[in-house]
Order: structure tokens, then C-alpha cells, then sequence
């Protein structure tokens, strides 16, 4: 099974995934009590991201959380992110609504 490497760049850590895991769930191992740790379900929004680079699919996205307009900019939902390469991303979290 393949294993990539995640960089968050604003917390400077990494963390570990494996093929076919989302982001969140590499999180959760790393540290149960990150605050990225949410529904993984894609609608509390509390995993959001920024994409900086690597190659990942995604699945589907609350529009509250991620609108279409965000996703071309690369912003994500972490626990609908699914990497196919080493990545970096920046953890943003919850919108100031
Ligand atoms: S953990 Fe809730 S949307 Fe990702």
C-alpha cells in the first residue's frame, strides 16, 4: 500500500496517509485532538483547507463550506480529500461567518 506525506504548512508537521484515506483521518492519527478532527462527513466545515500542491481527489463538498468559486482557488474540505501524491496544504478551519 502507498504512503504519502502531507505538509501542513502552518503548523509545520507532517503526517502520514495512505492510499485511499482522506486528509482528517491522517490527522486524527497524528493527533486525536487536532482541531481538524470533525463530522468527516464533509458539512461541518471544520477540516477546511488550502491546496498548495500534490495530486488528490475529492469527493463531494458541502457548497456552504466550499464553493465552487474557492475549490478552483484550492480551497477543500480535508476529510473529502483523498491524496494520490506527497502534498502540501495550509489548514484555514472554520469561515468567519
Ligand atoms: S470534518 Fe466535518 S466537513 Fe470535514
Amino acid at each position: 500500500m502507498k504512503a504519502y506525506k502531507i505538509y501542513i504548512i502552518n503548523e509545520n508537521i507532517y503526517i502520514d496517509l495512505f492510499s485511499g484515506e482522506h486528509i482528517v483521518q491522517g490527522v486524527a492519527r497524528f493527533n486525536s485532538k487536532h482541531s481538524m478532527n470533525g463530522c468527516c462527513g464533509g458539512g461541518c466545515g471544520i477540516c477546511r483547507i488550502k491546496i498548495l500542491s500534490g495530486d488528490y481527489t475529492t469527493k463531494k463538498m458541502s457548497r456552504k463550506q466550499v464553493t465552487d468559486e474557492e475549490e478552483k482557488e484550492g480551497y477543500a474540505l480535508g476529510c473529502r480529500v483523498f491524496p494520490e501524491s506527497d502534498m502540501s496544504i495550509e489548514y484555514v478551519g472554520l469561515k468567519n461567518s
